[in-house]
């Protein structure tokens, strides 16, 4: 990654750039490791997450405005099985919980970003509702597709309320959508049970379900109502289970109108949309929009065999032996200038190599060096 720069303190690596050339060179997509809190200062939204006691495990949201700070806190795509068949992703969502609930000061609320169901069987949802439980603060959910295919989302709105929202937090603008519920009908004509259903929507790399990600002409009208009262340049942080731009469809990482949601996302200056699904650490710009992937507390998916972003640092291939290695949350925080940082703390040692990394397609050099066709010239 030739236009990345490192700084190395002895204790840790943070990315800060690739920045010249770029409209938004400004906002920088912060990167840490977990030791490097614990011992020590960051300048920027790291040094803000120290002082506040911030603790390391979490990914954790940080927004500043002027004398206006705010964080908050993202989990998803926990996988939920029953617990009779399967204890290990309990563990790791349990986890996450418990480390939100530690933080001093507490987050203002907490983003669940979908896939908190492996199948979406309402034991499993039951299951997963009752862990957040734990947590008191507000919670604001999106559903991912593991949620939904089994009753086309019945149970978990009966849980989680509507799956698209909006709020206003401190100066910003946020909004849920709902990238899930509009796929087209795989199913009728093959007289599919609702568990072929979930199955085939339960598979990375299926193609029956086809391209099913996308936000729908009627949420698209909602999305551009929802912001037309809202100043062009005041902060606008958009929710979404899937990425809103087109990383890799035939494993649906993306939403298939995204040409849309971009259009409607244009006029804002200052756009930051997180999202779930893709497992791994993800960052993107299109415009002035910037998209920050998050990680799973469940396991991750390996980077699409065409690449990454150019502006994402991908990150090191995850050790089989440790369930907990290269899984977690995230932390971004946005200042008062309005720049947004993310700082990814995972639950291992090591999130980034400096040099050319197997990150886990098996195909080195295609992995690291080549963009993703869309961002080749
Ligand atoms: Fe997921
Ligand atoms: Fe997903």
């Amino acid at each position: 990654m030739k236009n990345q720069e490192w700084k190395e303190d002895g204790k840790s690596r943070v990315r800060s750039g690739p920045e010249e050339g770029r409209d938004n060179r400004e906002n920088r997509n912060e990167i840490t490791r977990r030791t490097f809190l614990r011992k020590s200062l960051l300048a920027g939204a790291a040094a803000g997450a120290a002082a506040n006691g911030l603790f390391p495990f979490i990914q954790t949201i940080e927004v500043a405005f002027g004398a206006e700070a705010f964080s908050f806190a993202w989990i998803s795509d926990s996988h939920l099985y029953p617990k009779t068949l399967n204890t290990r992703f309990v563990e790791k969502v349990e986890r996450a919980v418990n480390e939100v609930k530690a933080m001093k000061p507490a987050p203002d609320f907490l983003i669940y970003g979908g896939d908190l169901a492996q199948l979406g069987d309402p034991v499993e949802l039951d299951l997963g509702a009752e862990i957040l439980k734990a947590l008191t603060l507000k919670k604001y959910y999106i559903p991912g597709e593991h949620d939904w295919y089994l009753d086309m989302g019945e149970k978990w709105m009966k849980l989680f309320g509507k799956p698209n929202w909006t709020f206003d937090h401190k100066g910003v603008r946020i909004i849920g959508l709902d990238t899930i519920s509009r796929g087209p009908d795989y199913w009728s004509a093959k007289k599919m049970s609702p568990q072929e259903r979930m199955g085939h929507m339960a598979t990375l790399d299926g193609s029956v379900a086809g391209t099913w990600a996308g936000v729908g002409k009627d949420q698209l009208d909602w999305m551009s109502k929802t912001l037309s009262d809202w100043p062009k340049d005041k902060p606008v942080i958009v929710f979404s289970h899937n990425p809103l731009y087109e990383y890799y469809p035939p494993w649906n990482f993306w939403v298939r109108d995204w040409r849309d949601v971009q259009a409607g996302l244009k006029p804002f200056s200052k756009v930051t949309s997180v999202h779930g699904d893709s497992h791994q650490v993800l960052y993107n710009e299109i415009g002035k929009m910037r998209s920050i992937g998050m990680l799973a507390t469940s396991w991750n998916w390996p980077y699409p065999p065409e690449g990454v972003p150019v502006l994402t640092t991908p990150m090191v291939r995850v050790d089989p032996g440790d369930h907990f290695d290269g899984v977690g949350w995230s932390k971004l925080a946005v200042t008062a200038a309005d720049k947004v940082n993310n700082e990814y703390v995972m639950w291992r040692k090591d999130v980034f190599a400096q040099t050319q990394v197997d990150s886990g397609t098996g195909d080195n050099t295609n992995q690291i060096l080549s963009p993703r066709i869309a961002d080749r010239p």
